[in-house]
């Protein structure tokens, strides 16, 4: 029997491999539930869902831009007409603008709130909606960053559209909470993805700085940010809402 059996998941962001998403939709998978992977890289998603597959989970995937409203609607729409419910919303879809306040243009700062912060008031709006209308109890798990609690360099934009995601996140819990829908925050450290590993592309030895800066020695694995998903998705942390999650391997330490 597995934590989070039938319960039926969408995950966004999912098709980056390593990735936060990617490694979220394969633990949901491993403890039974049905996963839905979005991604505005349709056939990476396909991928994710077609390795869950070969492993025996049940998966589909789906193109998905999160910054658009009728890419929502249409997923919302589709998980409704094929599932009749939705358990749990994981936005995780991201970029970092990694800037510092002096090169950051408007455009790039707007492109980073719509990116992470816009996409997930839309994704949240559609989701307690559905599970309102169905009765359902749900999970919403919203991405932030350790970046939202302490000041980094070169993340004025990136900060703003993950401490937005702190407060959007504690209202949504409160109005939700008579409803039984939960919905948390997780802010992740340094963790060993794509989207990381990017920044050290020119910089070789910049990657191995970034594990040493982390007191526990080592930049965290993906797996580390699903294991914590896995227990906001399930029956587990059915009294939990409006919390914040550091998973960072000691890295702010508060
Ligand atoms: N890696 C870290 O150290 C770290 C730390 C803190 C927070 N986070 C957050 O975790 C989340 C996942 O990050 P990651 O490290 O796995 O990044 P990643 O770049 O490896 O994966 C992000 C995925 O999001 C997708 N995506 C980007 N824009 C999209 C859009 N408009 N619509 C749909 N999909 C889109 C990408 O295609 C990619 O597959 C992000 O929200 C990120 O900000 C990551």
């Amino acid at each position: 029997m597995g934590m989070v059996d039938g319960k039926i998941c969408l995950v966004t962001g999912g098709a980056s491999n390593p990735g936060i998403g990617h490694a979220i939709a394969h633990k949901l998978s491993s403890e039974g539930a049905t996963v839905i992977v979005t991604d505005l890289n349709g056939d990476g998603a396909a991928a994710t869902a077609a390795e869950i597959v070969a492993a025996g989970g049940v998966a589909q995937a789906w193109a998905q831009d999160v910054t658009t409203e009728s890419d929502w609607n249409q997923t919302m729409e589709r998980i409704k007409d094929q599932y009749g419910r939705l358990d749990a919303l994981v936005n995780n879809a991201g970029i970092a603008v990694l800037k510092t306040l002096t090169e950051l243009t408007l455009e790039d700062y707007n492109r980073q709130m719509l990116v992470n912060m816009t996409s997930v008031f839309m994704g949240t709006q559609r989701a307690v909606e559905l599970m309102r209308a169905t009765g359902v109890k749900g999970s919403i798990i919203n991405m932030s960053s350790i970046v939202s609690l302490v000041g980094v360099p070169a993340c004025s934009a990136y900060a703003a559209a993950k401490g937005g995601v702190i407060g959007f996140t504690k209202t949504v819990a409160a109005e939700t909470a008579a409803d039984g829908i939960r919905c948390n925050t997780i802010h992740p450290g340094l963790i060993d993805t794509n989207m990381q590993r990017q920044s050290s592309v020119d910089n070789p030895e910049e990657y191995v700085k970034l594990h040493a800066a982390v007191p526990m020695g080592y930049m965290g694995p993906p797996q580390t940010i699903a294991d914590a998903v896995l227990f906001l998705v399930s029956d587990l942390s059915t009294y939990m809402t409006g919390a914040q999650m550091v998973i960072d391997g000691g890295l702010i330490n508060q």
